[in-house]
């Protein structure tokens, strides 16, 4: 949910701190701060909003006080760095981190909640501590500050070892997620982080070390990095890193290598993240397609900790995920229960552990997540292994929680996703299931090596296909003008079409701000037509005529009619397709893809119409307002 970096070496830490911090502004983006260690004393700047305001901020010191690092601050060689997605206390000035206690020597910066906030605050404060903030991590300030004085007056030097101490005392007393980060001015030189439920990765330079929530923060310093397990503390100075658990036990993280380089994360000539984004789909797919046939004509998935006679007893699969993923998940379980004739549910992850599902060991669980972190998708996970079910993780972030837990990985190869609206997460998404479906398929003795290598082939083919609708989509960019004032838009799909519709309404939504709903087309008659207006905007996603002609009709007559009530009709269908023309208002055709396959290429216009309406309208396409990348809290 907020993005933390932390910097130690030898370099002035505070344009790496905000540099890190450009690149995380993603995961929030409602306020952002800096604490730098220079020259023993412990200077910090914060501010409300973007993370702009703070460099504005930062600026005008630098002017009045002639900074030494020309940014208004000292130009230290340790610090730490927060952007921030509001949970307690709001987006103001005071409750942006860090967060200092009252000798203002400790600094601390945090991602998640802790969920013993008041209690803790209540004890603090009927020991006189007086609360500068709303939020709750300035209780883990405050309590960081008592331990590390408790630890120098019982004798105990200052030392970085000292700082990792302290905050093992303060992680045993918290409870809830967090990841924490904290310096403190006695102690030059060091920062030290702690993770429970929440990212954390530590970068390893040379003669320099990097902690963030996310490896965009430092892969243009360095991409080697360290993944940390659960409940463990790290410390880093610009030559070690040392890890211990809440105990103070030596512990390790996982050693990898980030694949991807840091032009991955740069805008590279768009105006907004997410149209690179969009432009980026075919190659990610291609990505996640590279190397999963073998030779043999078996599908390979990542990591795989269940054995194919267990797969083959498995007599149920829920499919768990949020938002984005969970249309994808919708996608899935028609190619899943068509493929493998395997019962399968589709749960969004925030209901799922809520309602008791019967799971157990023959039930497969999919859990499908961008960042690995979404916390609802994280403990819908947890719930399941408690059952005892299987536990399959479709992931995009290599070395997070979601795949760690996981029995079974899947890695999209998607590459950094910065914008807050998922697409190639989206379509990769698709990809990775569409191969699930298969290797179940194949390891049941459903699917013989020649139908699984056609539908392989098939997808193969997907890229190219997008890339010559992409180098033909303006007239979706025209449309998205004349759509960009419209009350409300409609979107109707069937089959396949149907989590389409939805994904394209969610699109709208989060980055338009306008009214958008999407319906089973079959369902519209059943009350939802009422909407229906004269003009009103409805899209329509058309499934292919080909093998389910059935389908196609039922569609067709659907968007009849919508049109009979006075829709304006936005017709998605494919290639060839005249049964559409003559109730069509504007028509945008895809390329013919099989109809399993078809929301790889159906769902590319509504991206795009979505990012221009937004950009038409003014909006901040990448960072849409009350939102945040991941989503760590539940
Ligand atoms: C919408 C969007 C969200 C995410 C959802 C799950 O564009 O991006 O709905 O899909 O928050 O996030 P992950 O996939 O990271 O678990």
């Amino acid at each position: 949910m907020c993005g933390i970096v932390g910097y130690a070496g030898a370099r002035p830490a505070l344009e790496i701190v905000l540099d890190g911090l450009r690149r995380l502004e993603y995961r929030g983006y409602d306020s952002a701060g800096v604490a730098i260690v220079c020259d023993g004393e412990l200077q910090t700047e914060k501010k409300a909003g973007k993370l702009a305001n703070l460099e504005k901020l930062l600026a005008e010191r630098a002017a009045a006080t002639d900074g030494d690092s020309g940014l208004g601050i000292g130009d230290g060689p340790t610090g730490i760095g927060h952007t921030r997605w509001a949970t307690h206390g709001g987006p103001t000035d005071r409750n942006a981190h860090p967060h200092q206690a009252s000798d203002g020597d400790v600094a601390v910066i945090h991602n998640g909640i802790i969920e013993n906030f008041a209690k803790l605050r209540g004890e603090l404060e009927d020991a006189g501590v007086q609360f500068r903030s709303d939020t709750d991590t300035e209780c883990a300030a405050h309590l960081l500050a008592a331990a590390l004085t408790e630890l120098r007056a019982a004798g105990e030097e200052n030392s970085p070892q000292l700082l990792a101490k302290a905050m093992q005392q303060v992680c045993l007393r918290l409870e809830g997620a967090f990841t924490l980060l904290a310096v403190d001015a006695a102690i030059p030189g060091a920062v030290v982080g702690a993770r429970r439920n929440s990212p954390l990765v530590v970068g390893r330079g040379q003669g320099e070390n990097y902690l963030a929530s996310d490896v965009a923060a430092f892969i243009e310093h360095t991409r080697e990095a360290v993944e940390l397990g659960q409940d463990q503390i790290v410390l880093i100075t610009a030559d070690t890193i040392e890890i211990t658990d809440f105990d103070g036990q030596p512990a390790s993280g996982t050693d990898f290598h980030v694949d991807w380089d840091a032009s991955a994360a740069e805008k590279g000539g768009y105006d907004w993240f997410m149209l690179k984004e969009i432009e980026e789909q075919p190659q990610a797919i291609a990505d996640t397609l590279l190397g999963r046939l073998t030779e043999n004509g078996q599908i390979m998935l990542d990591e795989v900790r269940i054995s194919d006679e267990d797969l083959r007893d498995v007599d149920k699969i829920f499919i768990v995920a949020c938002g984005t993923a969970y249309h994808s998940g919708m996608v899935a379980k028609y190619a899943i229960e068509h493929w493998t004739r395997i019962p399968c549910e589709v749960e969004l992850a925030s209901e799922f552990r809520y309602r008791d599902p019967v799971l157990d060991r023959s039930t497969l669980v999919v859990v499908i997540s961008q960042s690995g972190e979404t916390m609802d998708t994280l403990m819908a996970l947890r719930h399941a292994k408690e059952q005892k079910a299987r536990v399959l993780a479709v992931c995009n972030t290599n070395g997070s929680t979601i795949p760690r837990e996981s029995d079974a990985v899947l890695y999209t190869h998607g590459g950094p996703e910065i914008a807050v609206a998922s697409t190639k997460a989206f379509l990769t998404q698709l990809v990775a299931c569409y191969l699930i479906g298969l290797h179940l398929a194949q390891v049941r003795g459903i699917k013989y090596a020649d139908e699984v290598a056609a539908v392989v082939a098939q997808l193969h083919q997907v890229p190219e296909k997008l890339r010559e609708l992409l180098g033909r989509i303006e007239p979706v960019r025209e449309l998205a003008r004349e759509l960009k004032s419209a009350p409300t838009v409609l979107f109707i799909g069937r089959h396949v079409g149907y989590p389409v519709a939805l994904e394209g309404a969610l699109k709208l939504k989060e980055l338009a701000y306008m009214h958008a709903e999407g319906f089973a087309a079959g369902e519209l008659k059943h009350g939802p037509i009422a909407l229906i207006d004269e003009g009103t905007p409805v899209i329509c996603i058309v499934p292919s005529a080909a093998g389910r002609s059935m389908l196609h009709d039922k569609v067709v007559s659907n968007i009849q009619e919508v049109r009979a009530r006075g829709a304006r009709t936005i017709v998605i269908a494919e290639e060839g397709d005249r049964a559409v023309e003559p109730y069509a208002d504007h028509l945008i055709y895809v390329p013919r893809t099989p109809t399993l396959l078809a929301p790889l290429v159906t769902t590319v216009p509504l991206q795009v119409l979505a990012a221009e309406i937004a950009a038409a309208r003014g909006h901040d396409v990448d960072q849409p307002r009350n939102l945040a990348k991941s989503v760590t809290v539940e």
